[in-house]
């Protein structure tokens, strides 16, 4: 009887994280409460910031991961990750909470995850519509209601196009 053999930090549980880890869906609130949990924990490789407020007022949160946080570094890459762009769309929301946790916690014992910190500047934004989150519905999974933002227009098929005017 073989056991797949899973390579593992002897700190960390089988999905690589450190603390204990709920997987449930974040609300605005616990989303907010996550965030600056993770920011006051982990100071020095996090700032947490907002680009501004979605139509119903909801912060629009990102949280930047880096050895320098708030500090431009010629040279070094900058990434960015969005989720949720779709309200109703919900799981990259989970994951980028996920990766963030998984990023703090491992800085520093896992060489890998220690080496991208301190080589890029990562800036993860789990929520781009809170307001579509809010009206999504649980169990509708066909569905578009939470699809768009409060003012009807869908963030994902808004960006520039060279092609098509976009709504
Ligand atoms: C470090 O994290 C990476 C990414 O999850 C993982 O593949 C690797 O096994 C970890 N290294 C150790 C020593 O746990
Ligand atoms: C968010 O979740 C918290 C804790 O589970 C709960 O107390 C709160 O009522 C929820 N907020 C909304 C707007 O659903
Ligand atoms: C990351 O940077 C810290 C602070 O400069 C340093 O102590 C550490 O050795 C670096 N880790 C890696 C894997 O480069």
């Amino acid at each position: 009887d073989m056991k797949p053999e899973v390579m593992t930090h002897p700190l960390t549980n089988a999905e690589g994280f450190i603390l204990p880890t709920s997987f449930y869906h974040h609300n605005h609130t616990e989303m907010e409460n996550f965030l600056k949990s993770i920011a006051a924990t982990y100071p020095s490789i996090t700032r947490l910031y907002s680009v501004g407020k979605s139509v119903e007022g909801r912060q629009l949160y990102v949280i930047e991961i880096t050895d320098n946080p708030g500090h431009h570094e010629p040279g070094e890459p900058e990434v960015k990750y969005v989720g949720n762009m779709h309200g109703n769309e919900v799981v990259g929301r989970e994951v980028l909470l996920l990766l963030i946790k998984f990023l703090c916690e491992n800085y520093g014992t896992n060489d890998t995850v220690s080496r991208i910190v301190n080589s890029t500047r990562i800036h993860i934004m789990p929520s781009m519509n809170p307001d579509g989150y809010v009206r999504a519905k649980v169990g509708d999974e066909d569905g578009v209601i939470g699809r768009e933002n409060a003012h009807g227009i869908d963030l994902n098929r808004n960006f520039p196009d060279q092609y098509q005017q976009t709504k």
